[in-house]
């Protein structure tokens, strides 16, 4: 006993010896915390029904990300009840898992968009880009009318794709090669539902805009809008946390 004391007096009293030990001891703590990480895939556990989003949803995602939506709009609801009676089930790690960029945020100067897919009708999603005041008369937000006159410039979807899947979202050589088909598709254009719904199950087909004869960029973003925090069960989650 006396002599560990004598040793370890020894190691507090010499400054190189200290620095070697304490070297040795946060390599160990590093290794024990990284090493893992090499051998397991996936750190975000799984939650059943999260997909990789439809062409035109990615092209609304990308709207969203040109007009800065995301600087006044978080899309994380966090697990505090106020949080969660105001939004919904808190986020799921495995929600944004496919997001490249992620949107979570932190600035608030709107509300939480993370489950706001289904709450309103796309007429209101329109009307309420359009003009925000004409149904919200308090709301601050910026008009965006112009998006119902541009045509989506589509055409380099399959590309949106691929680079997505270099980055490692799951996206399928059939994914890709259907990619404007797709497109068309879930903008309510004649194609093949029952296909674009096995690529993407949950992905709803429909004219987003009620402009029947093109598809424009609202018709991306209300399609973005429309899925975002509808792909998983959470009455199904809500049991399994039950259980635990
Ligand atoms: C300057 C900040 C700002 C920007 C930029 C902004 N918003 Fe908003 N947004 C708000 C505010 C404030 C509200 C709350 C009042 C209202 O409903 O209009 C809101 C409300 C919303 C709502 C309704 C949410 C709910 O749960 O009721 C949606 C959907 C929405 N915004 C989408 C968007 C989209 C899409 C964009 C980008 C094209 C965008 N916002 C850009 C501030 C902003």
């Amino acid at each position: 006993m006396k002599k560990i004391v004598k040793q370890h007096k020894k190691l507090e009293k010499n400054v190189t010896i200290l620095a070697i030990g304490s070297l040795v001891a946060v390599v160990i703590g590093g290794i024990v915390e990284i090493a893992p990480l090499f051998w397991i895939d996936n750190t975000i556990e799984e939650v059943e029904g999260v997909r990789p989003l439809a062409p035109l949803e990615l092209a609304g995602r990308n709207i969203y990300i040109r007009e800065g939506c995301n600087t006044c709009h978080s899309q994380m609801i966090r697990p505090f009840r106020d949080e969660n009676e105001r939004y919904g089930h808190y986020s799921l790690a495995a929600e944004s898992m496919y997001d490249h960029p992620f949107l979570w945020g932190s600035k608030r100067t709107g509300p939480d968009l993370a489950r706001v897919g289904g709450r309103y009708s796309d007429e209101w999603h329109v009307q309420h880009l359009v003009d925000p005041r004409s149904v919200v008369p308090e709301s601050i937000m910026p008009k965006y009318g112009f998006l119902k006159d541009r045509e989506l410039a589509a055409g380099d979807y399959a590309d949106h794709l691929a680079a997505n899947r270099a980055v490692g979202v799951p996206y399928g050589d059939d994914h890709i090669a259907n990619a404007e088909a797709d497109l068309r598709t879930q903008a309510g254009r004649d194609g093949d539902v029952d296909a674009l719904q096995e690529r993407y199950p949950g992905a709803e087909a429909r004219d987003y805009d009620q402009q029947p004869s093109r598809i424009t960029e609202m018709d991306a973003l209300v399609a973005y809008l429309q899925q975002l925090g509808t792909q998983v069960d959470f009455s199904a989650v809500e049991a399994q946390e039950l259980e635990r």
